[in-house]
């Protein structure tokens, strides 16, 4: 979710009055079609608490963006706090504006967001890093990734785990674009180019209206696609001293039941995705 992306475009609609893309608020549409920080706060905090016995009780969130998950982190318990690091200082004061002041003041002296590269990380050690919906895929060469997951496990306390997300299948490594409606828009994903040499994966999200109206490029991404047996490996290779994959459990529809499990093996599909929780 960088500062405005290149590209981004508003299309369409309306003589006279403004069209429903003009006046929507792209952090607020990509919040309502992307994210969903209380499950993933509860999801955290359960695997915190099955694998350390313990109440994970502080928090960094690399590339926090708006900062709904750091926040959605102190709501969930009196005791935590969370720092919330991004580069962009845009996004940034969207969240302390519209999400963080509007929680009141008790969450919120308990929410740090702080424009800050996460190579740099805190001062202070915390007991889980979390950096979700990709973002750690802009690093694209085995040093890069390597020094950056160096850095989040600096960061962590002697028992501390560090969280990551990633996505795969054989849907990916093409040409797609993948609608879905939502309240009041068209959410859009797009991969608009996979490089089979280098894997990397430039994608974005675009946001269309009923009166024809569109926000073309919303958020782009400039990603390199990194498999599972990739990331372990350099996590290993960073010190952490163990590994883990969540795997979603399926109803019989084959929709995603909310629950997660380690798998041993896993079949490949045409799109899926994964936590990954490593140990310091
Ligand atoms: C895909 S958005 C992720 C937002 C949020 N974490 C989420 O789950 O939706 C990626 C964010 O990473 C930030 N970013 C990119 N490089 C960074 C860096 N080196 N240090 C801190 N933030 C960075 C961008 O500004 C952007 O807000």
């Amino acid at each position: 979710m960088p500062g405005k992306p290149s590209g981004m475009r508003i299309r369409g609609a309306g003589r006279g009055r403004k069209s429903l893309a003009a006046r929507a608020d792209r952090h607020e549409l990509y919040e309502a079609a992307v994210q969903d920080p209380p499950t993933e706060v509860e999801l955290v905090a359960r695997q915190f608490k099955r694998l350390r016995k313990r109440r994970g009780l502080t928090l960094r969130e690399d590339f926090c963006g708006t900062g709904v998950f750091s926040l959605a982190w102190a709501q969930s318990h009196e005791e935590r706090e969370a720092w919330g690091l991004d580069l962009d200082r845009e996004t940034l004061d969207w969240g302390t504006v519209q999400r963080l002041r509007p929680a009141g003041e008790a969450v919120g002296a308990r929410v740090h967001l702080l424009e800050r590269n996460v190579m740099t990380g805190l001062r202070k050690r915390v007991d889980l890093v979390c950096a979700f919906n990709f973002s750690y895929w802009i690093f694209k060469t085995r040093a890069e990734l390597l020094r950056y997951f160096k850095a989040a496990r600096r960061g962590l306390v002697d028992d501390g785990l560090f969280f990551l997300d990633a996505f795969g299948g054989t849907e990916v490594p093409m040409r797609d674009r993948n609608e879905r409606s939502e309240r009041g828009f068209v959410y859009e994903w797009e991969h608009e180019h996979f490089d089979a040499l280098t894997n990397e994966l430039r994608c974005a999200i675009h946001f269309s209206f009923s009166d024809g109206s569109k926000i073309e490029r919303a958020f782009a991404y400039d990603w390199r696609m990194w498999t599972l047996p990739e990331i372990k490996e350099l996590l290993l290779e960073a010190g952490f001293s163990k590994v883990r994959f969540l795997w979603e459990r399926s109803d019989e529809d084959g929709d995603g039941t909310g629950a997660y499990y380690e798998p041993k093996t896993a079949d490949n599909e045409g799109l899926w995705w994964a936590y990954i929780v490593a140990e310091r």
